[in-house]
């Protein structure tokens, strides 16, 4: 039996193909190539060049390759998209998983992992975040991912078909062996930009505001590496499986850093003084951002292996200095 993954040529979706394969997992990958790479698919991976809203195509992806579970990453995931284009991410993440989700009814598969966002949460009452905690979402993107949630819980109350969200706060960070790693354009995370001007391909780092109420008032991210957060994808998966209820889980460190403090670690990690300026805030940045991700150590077992903020670096800078314009070269 296989796994399939959608948006598996994406970020966070290629490492997890990448862990699944290591796993001497069967893997099948969807990916429409819109925002993700032919390059980032693991050479082992069966790939299917598929939009998730053509049900036609994914009916005939589910009926030719034997699936026992759907991790689904398809979906658009830029903030400030969200807002100037709404009807985009109506589209292409809650219509997409709407057809998603009827083609696996149609097709008995009965199992499926998604990714969710910090961003559910919207500005937090507390930090760190637990996942009962008030959701309400300050950007379309995280109004889709909540809504996509609710979906899920319906549509498993009515069929026989189990859920997992996983909600990550701030994935960075590349593969260990340097072969994949972060690649978006625009370009719009902290990490990447700060090693795009590490690496002189962009002259400087702006800091979006340092008058928020934290310790350098710039803002407070909880930052999780890529590679942690595929592994909790397979735990999900397994423990999904093994009969597991539906479930939401945080993923993150529970350590906040600032913005200031992230830009202060690269400098020490790549050793160039990297040019920082100070910008106006950047519209929907909650001050603070950290998880409480008890529950899916507790549940999960899950155990984060690159938990410090200079191996999430590290890992970072080798793929960005081997690959300043990313999959292109
Ligand atoms: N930042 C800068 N300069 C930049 C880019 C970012 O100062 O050039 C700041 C932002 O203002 C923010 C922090 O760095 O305070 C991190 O910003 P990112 O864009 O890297 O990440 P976000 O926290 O905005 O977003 C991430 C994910 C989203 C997800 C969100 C959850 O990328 O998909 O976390 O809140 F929705």
């Amino acid at each position: 039996m296989a796994i399939l993954v959608l948006g598996g040529a994406g970020y966070i979706g290629s490492h997890t193909v990448y862990e699944l394969v290591d796993a001497g997992r069967d893997v099948v990958v969807v990916d429409n190539l819109l925002t993700g790479f032919r390059q980032a698919v693991h050479p082992k991976a069966r790939f299917y060049q598929t939009d998730i809203r053509d049900r036609a195509a994914l009916d005939k992806v589910f009926q030719t390759e034997s699936i026992e579970g759907v991790i689904h990453f398809a979906a658009s995931s830029q903030v400030g998209e969200s807002m100037s284009d709404p009807l985009k991410y109506y589209d292409n993440n809650l219509y997409g998983t709407t057809v998603l989700l009827q083609s696996m009814v149609a097709n008995g598969v009965k199992h499926i992992v998604f990714s969710s966002t910090a961003a559910t949460y919207g500005e937090p009452e507390r930090v760190p975040i637990l996942e009962d905690d008030p959701t309400h979402p300050t950007n379309c993107y995280g109004e889709t991912k909540l809504a996509m949630e609710h979906m899920m819980r319906w549509v498993s109350g009515a069929h026989d078909l189990h859920y997992v969200a996983l909600r990550y706060f701030n994935a960075c960070g590349a593969h260990p062996s340097g072969q994949i790693g972060e690649a978006h354009d625009p370009e719009t995370h902290l990490i990447p930009i700060i090693l795009q001007a590490a690496a002189g391909t962009r002259e400087a780092v702006s800091i979006f505001g340092d008058d928020y109420p934290t310790r350098d008032g710039t803002c407070v991210r909880d930052y999780i590496h890529v590679t942690d957060l595929a592994q909790a994808h397979i735990l999900a998966l397994d423990y999904l499986l093994r009969g597991g209820e539906n479930n939401v889980f945080n993923l993150g460190n529970g350590v906040g850093f600032t913005v200031k403090e992230v830009v202060e670690a690269a400098r020490t990690i790549t050793g160039q003084p990297i040019t920082a300026n100070l910008s106006p805030r950047r519209s929907g940045d909650p001050a603070q951002l950290v998880a409480s991700s008890e529950k899916a150590k507790t549940v999960l077992g899950w155990k984060p292996q690159y938990a410090d903020l200079n191996v999430i670096l590290s890992t970072a800078w080798a793929w960005h200095k081997n690959h300043p314009n990313g999959f292109e070269g």
